[in-house]
């Protein structure tokens, strides 16, 4: 029979993929500032799904410094995606900017700054593709406006959901009929924490 890997952590460390100088930048800065952007594995996972389901209209739930909204505008570009993150700190969204100015995305990147759920009431679908990665505590208000902004066959992403601000969200996505979820527990290494709960769900209905 087949043995697991001894080390299966640090065998899946190796491979973190390759980021270019900004990214990188934006890595060191964050680990500098407790800033808990989603690292090189979760960003190279947004750029898959961004690529995959063809996004062409992308909402993002939490900015940051701008690391995963570049992520999401890179891999949407073949077919030149907008993406549109909401991120409460002015501070945060200023850097965000410049860092998305610095990608050349500036066209292709919209930050608006505030209260997400408040912004998400005033935004009209639809999008393809939703990425949370606020307070975890807004993840179920945000689920209702997900709901409706996300196209049918739409897909939604959650990072953190291994929080315990999360569990509400967990049980209620699991629970509605309008959607299929594959909710994982991973090990995901430059991740801030590193064993936490990612979930992918589509809208069905
Ligand atoms: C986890 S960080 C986002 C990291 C970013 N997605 C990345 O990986 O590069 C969360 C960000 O969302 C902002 N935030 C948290 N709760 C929010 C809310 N309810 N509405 C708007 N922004 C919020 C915080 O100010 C913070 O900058």
């Amino acid at each position: 029979m087949c043995a697991m890997i001894a080390d299966l952590e640090a065998h899946f460390r190796e491979f973190l993929p390759p980021r270019d100088e900004l990214l990188l930048k934006l890595e060191e800065e964050a680990r500098q500032e407790k800033i808990p952007i989603v690292g090189p594995l979760v960003g190279e996972l947004l750029f898959l799904l961004a690529r995959a389901t063809q996004a062409r209209r992308i909402l993002e739930l939490g900015t940051a410094t701008g690391y995963s909204a570049i992520y999401l505008a890179r891999g949407s570009e073949p077919q030149h995606g907008q993406v549109i993150t909401l991120e409460a700190s002015p501070q945060m969204a200023a850097r965000a900017r410049a860092n998305c100015a610095q990608a050349g995305l500036s066209e292709r990147v919209e930050v608006r700054e505030g209260e997400a759920l408040a912004l998400m009431d005033d935004l009209a679908g639809p999008f393809d593709l939703i990425f949370l990665d606020i307070d975890k505590e807004s993840y179920l208000p945000a689920l209702d406006r997900s709901q409706r902004l996300l196209r049918l066959g739409g897909l939604l992403f959650a990072d953190n959901v291994g929080f315990t601000g999360a569990q509400d969200f967990n049980r209620e996505i699991f629970r509605r009929p309008e959607w299929r979820v594959a909710p994982l527990l991973c090990f995901l290494p430059d991740h801030s924490p590193e064993r936490d709960g990612l979930s992918l769900a589509v809208k069905v209905a």
